[in-house]
């Protein structure tokens, strides 16, 4: 029995307007032309198995296992759906379930019409994607521009030859290709309009070159810390890119690039301890962690947990070595140990003073600018004051 079978047309259609109306509601301002891609794209066909979080496993979750309705509900709901954990399709994966972590998921359906939003498309721009997952997305930016003028791309093959296949069944033909979509596609190049549906610490060199004057760019930032934003770029003329942050947080799963390390944290440090100004709790808050992690290195990575029913966090970076683990103590100020050359927990407290005093700054205060010899983040206060970062 086929997921088609089992629905029937007018439920369909109910369920596709009750999600654009939850996007509307939950967005700032929603296009028509995105409302109207929302409306006569289907999301079941790209999700037919998807994987519920039970909390230590991800079971799989066809229409097929019982209770249609509450499927559908939840396909056609505000909500990630996870598809791949681990590399293993949700399609692929046995009855009892898979451990790991969620490598491919179709996007929180508000966030992904905010940022179709953004990228403000008109029929006819020639597209690129990076992340094609389930192909939904792709086959929203088909309804926007036009079938032939999308290029998707995607490093997972298995995930690009079901999104192509399901795409086709769906009469869509965009090009989806299997790479690396940190270099783009330069064969496709120029287009007028690049999205990427999974995070970046900076933008890639290569999209900013493969992207037209006067070209969008749309592409999660986001660090080790948990508080990930969408960056809008416009390129301009004289080949430097600029724009603003979208209100709406962003926790993308990251662009893998090549071969992955595995940093090893340090379990236990035995360095020099002192009292800390803050929790390590405070990254936690999305708005502050994109702030904080304008002031890290790219090569700190963070570890939170519990140890002993106390929340307990650790910044490392593999470069020098340099580790801190911030501890909660039921009864005084957090304590802060060090290990290696640097104290990585004075940068993060001497930001959450600044970020207070700036009256807690929202991502959407900050703009963005790249250039062919760097990129950087800026905050200009009421004063007229600017505070500037490398990204
Ligand atoms: C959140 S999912 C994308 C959701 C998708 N747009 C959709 O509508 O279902 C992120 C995707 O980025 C892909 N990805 C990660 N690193 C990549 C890379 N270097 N190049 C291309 N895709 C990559 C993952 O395989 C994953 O499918």
């Amino acid at each position: 029995m086929t997921t088609e079978t089992l629905l029937d047309p007018q439920q369909l259609i109910h369920a596709r307007v009750q999600l654009a109306s939850e996007i509307d509601r939950g967005s700032a301002v929603l296009s028509s032309r995105t409302a109207e891609a929302f409306l006569n794209t289907a999301r079941h066909p790209f999700v037919p198995v998807f994987y519920r979080n039970t909390g230590s496993t991800y079971v799989p979750w066809r229409i097929t296992d019982g209770n249609h309705d509450e499927w559908l509900r939840q396909v056609y709901s505000n909500q990630a759906l996870v598809t791949e954990v681990d590399g293993v399709l949700a399609d692929d994966a046995e009855p009892a379930g898979q451990t790991g972590a969620a490598t491919s998921s179709s996007t929180m359906p508000r966030l992904m019409a905010d940022m179709l939003d953004a990228l403000d498309i008109r029929t006819g721009d020639r597209v690129l994607e990076i992340g094609t997952g389930t192909g939904y997305n792709a086959a929203l930016l088909c309804f926007l521009a036009g079938t032939q003028n999308v290029t998707t791309i995607d490093y997972t093959a298995p995930l690009v030859l079901s999104a192509r296949t399901r795409l086709r069944e769906n009469g869509l033909e965009p090009t989806v290709l299997r790479a690396d979509g940190a270099g783009g596609h330069p064969a496709g190049a120029p287009f007028d309009r690049i999205i990427a549906t999974c995070s970046v610490r900076r933008i890639p060199q290569a999209w900013l070159d493969q992207c037209a004057p006067g070209g969008v760019i749309v592409a999660p930032i986001k660090g080790t810390l948990d508080g990930g934003a969408v960056a809008c770029v416009t390129k301009l003329a004289d080949g430097r890119a600029v724009g603003r942050f979208l209100a709406t947080p962003a926790a993308f799963m990251p662009l893998l690039s090549g071969p992955e390390q595995l940093l090893a944290i340090p379990e236990q440090l035995d360095g020099a301890q002192r009292s800390a100004a803050i929790s390590g709790r405070v990254l936690d808050d999305f708005q502050f962690s994109f702030w904080a992690h304008l002031h890290l290195a790219p090569s700190v990575v963070r570890r939170g947990r519990q140890v002993d029913g106390q929340h307990s966090t650790t910044l490392y970076d593999a470069a020098d070595g340099s580790a801190a683990t911030i501890t909660d103590r039921p009864d005084g100020p957090p304590t802060v140990t060090t290990a290696g050359p640097r104290d990585l927990w004075r940068p993060i407290e001497a930001a959450y003073e600044q970020w207070r005093a700036h009256n807690r700054p929202r991502r959407e205060w900050l703009t963005v600018e790249a250039t062919p010899e760097g990129q950087s983040v800026a905050y200009t206060a009421p004063d007229a004051s600017v505070s500037r970062w490398s990204l």
